[in-house]
């Protein structure tokens, strides 16, 4: 069984993650002392402020930066996207180039304030006109009342390793991974100091009775299958 990260910002100079190239190495070594075997990297897109040929072309060259790195590490980087929900988003051409490689999954970010019924009808509309599978980024972070109603949806849902952080307050988002509700975790690493790439470790340990769960949910996404 690999250990997959579903959330990091590590890709040189495409986001605020990561700064430099040396930055990236630092969160690799990271990522590697932790055991970790595989990062779906996921640079924010935010489409109502930059044009999607920008973001592809940035992504593009600072994966060209990274990769040639990769074999110094014993792990397996997916670039991929952190597409922030907005209300034309459903019709963004070319929205299919964001999707995790050779799927038809998407990550998706909600807004962070009280969502608007626009909300749920741009998630419809990604999925019925669009066809893709939206994955409902960090459910741990939006609004209780809105993450709540969001969670029927059967949509695919991950949580950051931080949610389980205090002892307390996980009690909520433990059970959301007993009842098989969230299927995916991440790190959303930001930064070189390693916090969030060791809080996923902590949060594996935490659940290590559904690691199995989570890890074998995230190879079938990774694959395109249905979970
Ligand atoms: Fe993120």
């Amino acid at each position: 069984m690999r250990k997959v990260d579903f959330h990091a910002h590590l890709l040189p100079g495409a986001d605020h993650g990561s700064a430099s190239l040396a930055c990236s190495l630092k969160q690799l070594s990271w990522a590697q002392s932790m055991s970790i075997d595989c990062i779906v990297t996921t640079p924010h897109f935010y489409g109502w402020k930059q044009q999607l040929s920008d973001f592809l072309s940035v992504r593009e060259q600072s994966w060209g930066e990274l990769k040639p790195y990769l074999n110094e590490y014993n792990l397996e980087v997916i670039p991929a996207a952190e597409v922030t929900l907005f209300r034309d988003l459903p019709d963004l051409l070319g929205l299919e180039q964001l999707t995790l490689p050779n799927t038809s999954y998407i990550l998706l970010e909600m807004p962070m304030e009280t969502w608007g019924n626009w909300v749920y009808t741009a998630i419809e509309k990604i999925i019925s006109v669009r066809k893709l599978m939206p994955i409902i980024v960090h459910v741990d972070r939006y609004p209780e009342h809105e993450i709540d109603k969001l969670l029927d949806w059967n949509l695919v849902y991950q949580i950051n390793a931080e949610a389980f952080d205090h002892f307390w307050k996980s009690r909520k988002y433990i059970r959301w991974v007993e009842e098989q509700r969230v299927h995916l975790i991440g790190s959303d690493t930001h930064g070189e100091d390693g916090t969030d790439f060791r809080k996923l470790d902590k949060a594996l340990k935490r659940l290590s009775k559904h690691e199995e769960y989570l890890m074998n949910n995230a190879e079938r996404v990774l694959s395109g299958k249905m979970i």
